[in-house]
């Protein structure tokens, strides 16, 4: 379930975003950027309900959000999504799971979870990068097991295999993303890409 960014500034962030030229400092606001595009597209079936409120001039039947969000960064890049989503969603519960890709394996390995309590709640996962799929697979299988149900993956660039992996895993988990790209490399890294998004964001 691909639901790609479908809008010309997307486009263009990412486009930025590949450019290898691109200093840490303007790959920071390109990524709070895209993400609050994203945050738009991942919460388009949120529920509402109906509140009566008055306006200056008469009484005004509106809706407000009724759901509430839990975001799942996974460590270390996505810390860069979260703030777009806050701005826009403030009473966000945040949970945090770090995975760390090994440099020869690209297998993930799992050095942090801390989760809000997630029954009943709706989760988004976020990872700005779904490359092989391994870190996004391991982190839905962390959120399930902790009673995690209505959850969705939101990512800037995913590659068919991570698409693959997770739609193996649950072809019903929606996949938000601002691009999908052609294939991985034999290092496991996307290709066209952007890199490595830790390093272009942290600048290490
Ligand atoms: C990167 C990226 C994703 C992961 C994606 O993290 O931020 O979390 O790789 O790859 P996968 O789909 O093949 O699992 P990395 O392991 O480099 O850690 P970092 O964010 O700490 O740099
Ligand atoms: N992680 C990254 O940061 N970039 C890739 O291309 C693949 C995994």
């Amino acid at each position: 379930m691909l639901h790609l960014l479908n809008h010309p500034l997307a486009s263009h962030i990412v486009t930025h975003l590949r450019d290898k030229t691109t200093k840490p400092v303007t790959f920071r606001t390109l990524t709070y950027q895209i993400g609050l595009l994203l945050a738009v597209e991942a919460t388009r079936d949120l529920q509402t309900c109906k509140v009566e409120i008055e306006t200056p001039l008469e009484n005004f039947p509106g809706t407000v959000l009724r759901d509430t969000l839990v975001l799942v960064p996974i460590l270390r890049a996505a810390i860069g999504l979260v703030q777009p989503f806050v701005d826009l969603f403030p009473n966000v519960s945040i949970g945090y799971v770090g995975l760390e890709r090994d440099h020869q394996t690209a297998i993930a390995r799992n050095y942090y979870c801390k989760l809000p309590p997630l029954e009943e709640q709706r989760i988004l996962i976020l990872d700005p990068m779904l490359a092989t799929g391994g870190s996004a697979v391991q982190t839905i299988q962390l959120v399930q097991e902790s009673g995690g149900k209505n959850l969705a993956v939101v990512c800037v660039v995913a590659a068919p295999e991570g698409v693959d992996a997770i739609e193996r895993l649950d072809p019903n988990t929606p996949i938000f993303s601002a691009a999908l790209d052609r294939e991985l490399n034999s290092r496991k890294y996307i290709l066209p890409g952007v890199g490595d998004y830790g390093d272009r964001l942290y600048g290490t």
